[in-house]
């Protein structure tokens, strides 16, 4: 298959390499320039564990290559994925579908032969109806089949999730684009990865309804832990209690300092817009919105009140700035309001992140960045855990509270037990364990 993707940003630039990697023949478009010719010279823009192999090897095989021009690239092709970003839309919450519909003029006039074009962008309802539009419109010549097909991959694991995904979701009005897709994602059907084809719009609403609904779980206990630390229980108990029910399941049951990222704070935003405009608010997801939002600030309330209600000219070493681990995405990551938070309480903010201080530097200019757990922990009264990396699991707990002028550990993460902690001299101040 000769395959088109538009957008090289994470989705696009993941799908793209994978899809090559299957053995298509795939080109990634992007108008950036230089981002173009950084991935020409191999320079992956994001941090994606294994993709720079992935893409390197790709290319090398002659598969996978990248253009900032569409013409021929779209004249080839048998399927052109548009991959570009839905941003929530400044004001109103509703997905900015601006680069979608940019994406469509722009491949229309080059439309040849049957194609098929896909929506893998998160796009809400009826978008796959507006884009066949434009096509049209544009080109009314063209022998085109417009479907929708969401992705799941999640950053930091998403090679893995996109070669092994639980299924794949496939939205199509037109049936002669089913062999096609088919034949797209052959190899995860040998893998046995279920695919599940469906309506255009019903599988644009899978997509929020998949995201929204981890987004209410993950809130759900969220608050059980706070529950759990008024009542004297233990959530890590609670959610292994409830999770061992097939039913129920154990994933996502984590509790934290709120979700954050680039998608599940965008979509459950859009998802209620779509909701309320179409007369059928879903209040559950309104209702994750703000609990979610106000968990943020609430952890740096938890971290004030470790330090005696005052973190007024006190130093605080945050370790861990990304929404998660193994990315370098500072998009809504807790740490930006929990940073603020600690900041109007008159506080300095040390920290340390192992791939995202670049990204943050310009998010948070009056914060000092340092070169270790141990250089942010240099003289501060706190050190608190806001992302669960790996580096951060296994520290020296005793040279990190030997640096320290106070004696509080706040994990927010819940990545520590309290007596290991405690052994090494610190206050140990956790999410959801009231004991
Ligand atoms: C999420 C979904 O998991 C993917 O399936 C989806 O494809 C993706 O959004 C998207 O729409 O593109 P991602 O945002 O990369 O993926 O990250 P997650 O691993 O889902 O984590 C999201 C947030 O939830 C993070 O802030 C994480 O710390 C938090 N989280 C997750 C918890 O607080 N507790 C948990 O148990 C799980």
């Amino acid at each position: 298959m000769r395959i088109v993707m538009i957008g090289s940003g994470y989705v696009g630039l993941v799908s793209g390499a994978c899809l090559a990697d299957f053995g298509h023949q795939v080109v990634c478009i992007d108008k950036d320039e230089s981002k173009i010719s950084r991935l020409r010279e191999g320079k992956i823009p994001i941090y994606e564990p294994g993709l720079e192999d992935l893409v390197a090897r790709n290319v090398a095989a002659g598969r996978l290559s990248f253009s900032t021009d569409l013409a021929q690239p779209v004249w080839d092709a048998d399927c052109v994925f548009i991959a570009v970003g839905t941003p929530a839309r400044r004001g109103d919450g509703h997905a900015d579908l601006s680069y979608v519909h940019a994406a469509a003029a722009e491949i229309a006039p080059w439309l040849t032969g049957f194609t098929v074009v896909v929506t893998k962008s998160t796009v809400p309802v009826g978008t796959g109806d507006e884009v066949e539009r434009i096509l049209r419109d544009a080109n009314p010549k063209a022998d085109v089949a417009v479907a929708s097909n969401p992705e799941f991959l999640r950053e930091g694991a998403a090679i893995e999730d996109f070669k092994r995904p639980d299924r794949i979701v496939i939205g199509i009005e037109d049936d002669r684009a089913r062999p096609v897709l088919e034949e797209v994602y052959r190899p995860l059907y040998l893998n046995q990865s279920p695919i599940l084809f469906t309506g255009r719009r019903t599988s644009e609403l899978i997509k929020y309804a998949a995201n929204a609904f981890l987004a209410m779980k993950i809130t759900f206990i969220n608050e059980v832990a706070e529950l759990c630390e008024r009542v004297g229980a233990d959530v890590q108990e609670v959610a292994r209690g409830i999770g061992l029910d097939n039913r129920i399941g154990r994933k996502f049951l984590h509790a934290g300092p709120g979700y954050g990222g680039s998608c599940f704070p965008k979509d459950t935003l859009a998802l209620v817009k779509t909701a309320e405009d179409a007369g059928a608010p879903i209040r559950l997801i309104e209702t994750t919105v703000a609990v979610n939002d106000t968990r943020k600030r609430a952890m740096g309330r938890k971290i004030i009140a470790a330090c005696g209600g005052s973190v007024r000219g006190k130093t605080i070493a945050v370790l861990g700035l990304t929404f998660k681990p193994n990315t370098d995405d500072m998009r809504d990551a807790p740490a930006l309001a929990i940073i603020q938070a600690l900041e109007d309480g008159g506080a300095t903010v040390r920290a340390y992140d192992p791939e995202g201080m670049e990204a943050a530097k310009s998010m948070l200019p009056t914060v000092a960045f340092a070169s270790s757990p141990y250089d942010a922990a240099e003289g501060a009264s706190a050190a608190v855990i806001v992302t669960e990396w790996d580096a951060f699991r296994a520290l020296d707990l005793r040279r990190l509270r030997g640096l320290m002028v106070g004696d509080a550990l706040v994990d927010l993460r819940n990545i520590y037990q309290t007596e290991a902690v405690e052994a090494a001299g610190f206050v140990h101040t956790s999410v959801g364990r009231g004991l």
